[in-house]
């Protein structure tokens, strides 16, 4: 899950690989690195940000009109400078390489190349490319053709930048199973992980496919394929015009990108709906043009995600069994892919992904395709992603990019487009009256506006903030629809305040967990007024009687008052199917404030990082 950049130009490309590496932060932040050519190849490393590697290079003044860099999330080897990327083969040629994936096989290679009398300097599965890359040099002399000899052995996932000490006027570029682009510019060409990286530079920009190997050079580039021969077959890539915008990218007038993604769910959230801001109805081609023959065959749905995604599958399961009918599974994508469920065909596999890069999610929704599942929906937030690419059907949650590492407007546009999709499937299904249909379109078309008025309750969370920041543990609570919501808030606390957090469907408490319940243990519950909230509020009595301390997000209408153990925060009354959505704010505010009181790195949180591309 690392971010690399590569760029060659007439100017000196330093500036564009820090600028860039900052953008690909978000993918990893153990270490960064990079090599220019200066004479040689100058490679600078450290163990820290991109930060530190900008000091370093101004410490040394570096420059180079070609260079390769990366910012590391760990996998094989500690967070190091040592383990630190690019490596380098420690033979002659002399070639240096940055890395993004994961190489399956690397312990059989590593094995091969010491018998041929290879040292390795690092426990890194990259350094093994290199030495491999640096073998295949010597027999073909050529640094395109050591590069397709080289990946045709590796297995698992890699994008990869090299460069060669004595061809300094060419890099070497190669995706399988990571996503990795080209920037065409004026000036010069580039690489990286994702097109933020390129935008300081040009917003022409190839999306490299599996297989696809590219040579570049300061005024030209060559593509290749490499999945049905040696050396590759001439592959012409479309040049889309990137439309991102500095501001989608940028921080603004905010202290963090989770600040400014919690505050831009009502924007995010409009956007993703926006097709229905004229609609007189719901159709299911929203979801491609074969969606309306796959729904009317759908018996059943499959949810494959991980993490938050995961927990909006669990909300859709509620949506789809109530509103739709239909038989639903949500499983955790990294233990589908390892049972023997049975596949029926008439079932729609739903995979789910803020990044599209998951790679637990991709090999769930390949897995469920290998057992005899016939039909595939991907929502998702990153268009040119392998998800949506390998999906029958698509949607597309237009939240802009999410930069915190931690998952929030992705999560509100998932659960808003799952409950579109429910309510199309209910149409489809005669289980919608032309009156509900125009009550949801009206429901979902108001649910920016209750988004903006749910995030109005910050001040009052800011305050709970302070005691919560006190704590190492705390239970959250649902019920029903709104338990998987309690599952998200904890997940949000654990993963940016780094306080212990569990939840639990509140009618499970006396089954084990009350046994945890004392002064401090926080308690936070989700209380909507819905048909659980009598059930509700007998289990928080059980916690309350214990003398448990209680943190309730209740509705304006759910009756439920403050007391001295038992604090209440009112949203709006009622909100009905959107419930779940609107509960959501506030928990996601609560980690926010907790985090910023501990002082924790918010955006960047320890041992994490956004888009795990590695299993
Ligand atoms: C939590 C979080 C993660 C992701 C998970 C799946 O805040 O962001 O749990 O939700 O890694 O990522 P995507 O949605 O990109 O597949």
């Amino acid at each position: 899950m690392c971010g690399i950049i590569g760029a060659i130009a007439n100017a000196n490309v330093v500036p564009v690989l820090l600028e860039g590496l900052q953008r690909l932060e978000y993918r990893g932040y153990d270490s960064a690195g990079l090599v220019v050519t200066d004479s040689g190849l100058k490679r600078l490393r450290t163990p820290g940000r991109v930060n530190d590697l900008s000091k370093l290079v101004e410490q040394q003044k570096t420059q180079g009109v070609a260079g390769i860099a990366n910012t590391r999330w760990a996998t094989h080897g500690e967070p190091s400078e040592r383990n630190a990327h690019p490596h380098f083969s420690a033979e002659e040629p002399l070639i240096a390489i940055v890395h993004n994936g994961i190489i399956e096989n690397h312990e059989h290679i590593r094995n091969y190349l010491k018998d041929k009398g290879y040292i390795f300097l690092s426990d890194t599965d990259t350094e093994v490319i290199a030495h491999l890359i640096a073998l295949k040099l010597k027999e073909v002399n050529d640094l395109f053709k050591a590069v397709c000899l080289a990946t045709a052995e590796l297995q698992g996932a890699y994008a990869i930048a090299v460069m060669e000490e004595a061809h300094q006027e060419s890099i070497v570029v190669a995706r399988h199973g990571a996503p990795l682009l080209l920037g065409v510019g004026k000036d010069g060409n580039y690489v990286a992980s994702d097109a933020s990286a390129l935008l300081q530079v040009t917003r022409d920009i190839i999306y490299l496919e599996d297989g696809d190997i590219a040579v570049l050079s300061n005024h030209g580039y060559r593509i290749v394929n490499c999945l049905n021969s040696q050396f590759g077959e001439p592959v012409n890539r479309i040049v889309h015009e990137s439309h991102l915008s500095n501001e989608e990218i940028g921080l603004g007038s905010y202290s963090h990108y989770m600040q400014k993604e919690i505050f831009e769910q009502p924007i995010a959230v409009a956007n993703t709906l926006e097709m229905l801001s004229n609609a007189q109805s719901i159709a299911p081609n929203l979801f491609g043009s074969e969606a309306e023959k796959i729904f009317s065959e759908t018996r059943q749905i499959l949810i494959l995600a991980c993490g938050t995604s995961y927990h909006a599958g669990l909300v859709a399961r509620y949506w789809l069994e109530t509103v739709a009918g239909l038989p639903c599974n949500v499983e955790i994508a990294s233990e589908y892919r390892y049972r023997d469920p049975i596949a029926d065909p008439n079932t729609l596999v739903v995979g789910i992904s803020q990044s599209g890069e998951t790679a637990d999610t991709l090999a769930a929704l390949e897995y469920a395709k290998r057992l005899g599942y016939r039909h595939s929906l991907a929502i998702c937030n990153v268009p040119e992603s392998a998800l949506i690419r390998q999906s029958e059907l698509r949607f597309l949650t237009r939240a802009g990019p999410e930069i915190g590492v931690a998952s929030t407007k992705a999560f509100t546009t998932q659960l808003a487009s799952l409950l579109l999709l429910t309510v199309t499937l209910a149409k489809m299904r005669n289980r919608l009256s032309p009156e509900a249909e125009q009550r949801m379109l009206e429901a979902l078309r108001h649910l920016p506006v209750a988004l903006q008025n749910a995030l109005k309750i910050e001040p009052e969370v800011k305050i709970w903030a302070q005691s919560f920041a006190q704590k190492h543990h705390a239970l959250f609570l649902g019920r029903g629809v709104h338990y998987p919501i309690a599952m998200e808030g904890a997940l949000k606390l654990k993963e940016i305040s780094y306080i212990h957090a569990e939840a639990y469907a509140a009618g499970e408490l006396k089954h084990g967990p009350l046994a945890l319940v004392d002064s401090d243990m926080p308690v936070v519950a989700i209380a909507p007024n819905d048909q659980l909230l009598g059930k509700l509020k007998s289990n928080l009595q059980e916690v309350y009687a214990r003398g448990g301390e209680l943190y309730v997000f209740a509705d304006a209408d759910s009756q439920i008052t403050s007391n001295d153990n038992l604090h209440v925060i009112r949203l709006s009354e009622h909100a009905g199917l959107l419930s779940p959505i609107l509960h959501t704010i506030p928990l996601q505010l609560l980690a926010y404030h907790v985090a910023l009181v501990k002082g924790t790195d918010v955006d960047k949180p320890r041992n994490l990082a956004k888009a795990v591309t590695v299993e």
